[in-house]
């Protein structure tokens, strides 16, 4: 019997013992093509050898040295490839290392009010953030996130943050209305929530430059971000971008917002920062923020004890310079650009695909019951996780999730394969899913 405290204590799960490149290896020898990375996680593989050789280089100077006395060399060179590789915008700014999406998050809206309190404008403590957006699991991030079922056996303990409905085109968007006009008006809707709670109340406001687990690899519509940006700046709001997800070149350039004409004030990132050979996140704060604390206390008022861990920035430091030696920034275009279109051509004009959206190697199938109506499948079908389990079986990883239509019911499957993904495991990808999504639909509809 197992003692681990799995994420179901139901089922078993299998136990990985090794990793081939693009595929993780189980115990009894089963291969799977990671086509998720977990949760856009694994974006250079398994084995990557040059990642591999800095942890363990790293490993043999030194490994940790609490941040209250020391700073370490790769968080030093991190922190200076990352700021120099920001938004233009971010000037002379500053990165924190921590250990998750969910601390990342945490930090970033503690940064935010630290920010308005720097400048004793201490009424700011509204944080505003999107329906149907995943900022992460501890208390704060949840409360972010507009995720209503993940959120609702804890909605006692969470702070009241306020939520306006995304840029979900597919759902949101009119008959015959420009994406121009769609764009606007979705912004528009942060400025009414911002006079609603009082212009000089509003801390922050929150969004995924693409959607990523709640709503299936859900981009903006141009000119969207660059609204939301006036508004922020018009009403003193900081604007923070959680690239969390689909950060680190998963989009096709480094940062997601680096195709949006708009900059954010701080920006978190994880995943692909690590790209699972390290648990580590960041939250890059622009010239403005690390102004107003310079000017005031002079201290980050936030601090855990494995920050600026050295093996987490080394491995990370690693995975930045192998995106940049290998170009894979131009190799998630060109795949992604590829993928989009096997994509359409398999499934656009499926009758229970409503809709396929996404950005780079970032992709999201949305299931529906109907394709007119766009009604989805009834929730407790759980046709997501089956399909999740069935392609499992099929050896690979996917990443389908449910309440892309109103936090319970909506049906996607999201796909993230690694930047260094070939034709043939594309072919791969697309076929396992299409057998999948076959086998279990006709299960659901029998
Ligand atoms: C956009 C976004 N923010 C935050 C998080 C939380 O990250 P973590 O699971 O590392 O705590 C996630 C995780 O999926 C995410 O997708």
């Amino acid at each position: 019997m197992s003692h681990v405290l799995h994420r179901t204590i139901k089922g078993t799960v299998p136990v990985v013992k090794g990793a081939d490149g693009n595929y993780l290896i189980d115990e009894t020898g089963k291969k799977y093509l990671d086509a998720s990375g977990g949760a856009a996680v694994s974006c250079l593989g398994h084995t990557n050898e040059r990642v591999i050789a800095a942890i363990k280089n790293q490993l043999d100077k030194v490994s940790f040295a609490h941040t209250g006395v020391f700073s370490n060399e790769p968080a030093e060179q991190l922190a200076t490839y990352l700021i120099e590789n920001a938004p233009d915008g971010f000037g002379n700014g500053r990165a924190m290392f921590l250990g998750s999406g969910s601390e990342a998050m945490e930090a970033a809206l503690k940064l935010a009010r630290q920010y308005h309190l720097e400048r004793g404008d201490e009424a700011r403590t509204k944080i505003i953030a999107r329906d149907k957006s995943y900022h992460g699991n501890t208390l704060g991030a949840l409360a972010t996130g507009g995720h209503k079922q993940r959120q609702k056996p804890f909605d006692p303990l969470l702070i009241d943050v306020a939520h306006i409905p995304p840029c979900y085109a597919y759902r949101y968007k009119n008959e015959g209305e420009s994406d121009e006009a769609f764009g606007q008006r979705m912004a528009n809707t942060l400025e009414e929530e911002i006079l609603k709670h009082g212009a000089g109340n509003v801390a922050a406001f929150v969004a995924e430059p693409v959607s990523g687990a709640s709503l299936g690899a859900e981009p903006a519509v141009p000119g969207y971000f660059k609204r939301i940006r006036e508004i922020c700046d018009q009403y003193g709001v900081l604007f923070i971008a959680d690239e969390v997800m689909c950060g680190m070149g998963r989009t096709g350039t480094l940062f997601a917002m680096d195709q949006e004409d708009a900059c954010p004030d701080i920006i978190t990132i994880a995943k692909g920062l690590g790209a699972g050979y390290q648990p580590i996140a960041s939250v890059l704060a622009n010239e403005k923020v690390i102004t107003a604390i310079q000017d005031g206390s002079g201290n980050l008022w936030n601090g855990h004890t494995y920050m600026s861990h050295a093996i987490a920035c080394a491995g990370a430091l690693a995975v930045l310079k192998v995106i940049e030696e290998d170009q894979l920034l131009g190799a998630v275009r060109a795949q992604g650009a590829k993928f989009k279109e096997m994509l359409i051509e398999t499934f656009g004009d499926h009758p229970n695909i409503g809709d396929i959206r996404g950005r780079g190697l970032f992709w999201g199938l949305e299931i529906v019951k109907d394709r007119v109506t766009k009604e989805p499948f009834p929730a407790e079908l759980n046709l997501a996780g089956k399909i999740k389990q069935d392609i499992l079986n099929n050896g690979m990883l996917s990443y389908p999730s449910q309440g892309c239509v109103d936090g319970v019911r909506g049906d996607h499957i999201l796909l993230a394969p690694p930047y260094t993904v070939s034709d043939e495991e594309l072919d791969i990808i697309i076929e396992t899913t299409k057998k999948c999504l076959e086998n279990q639909l006709s299960k659901v509809s029998s």
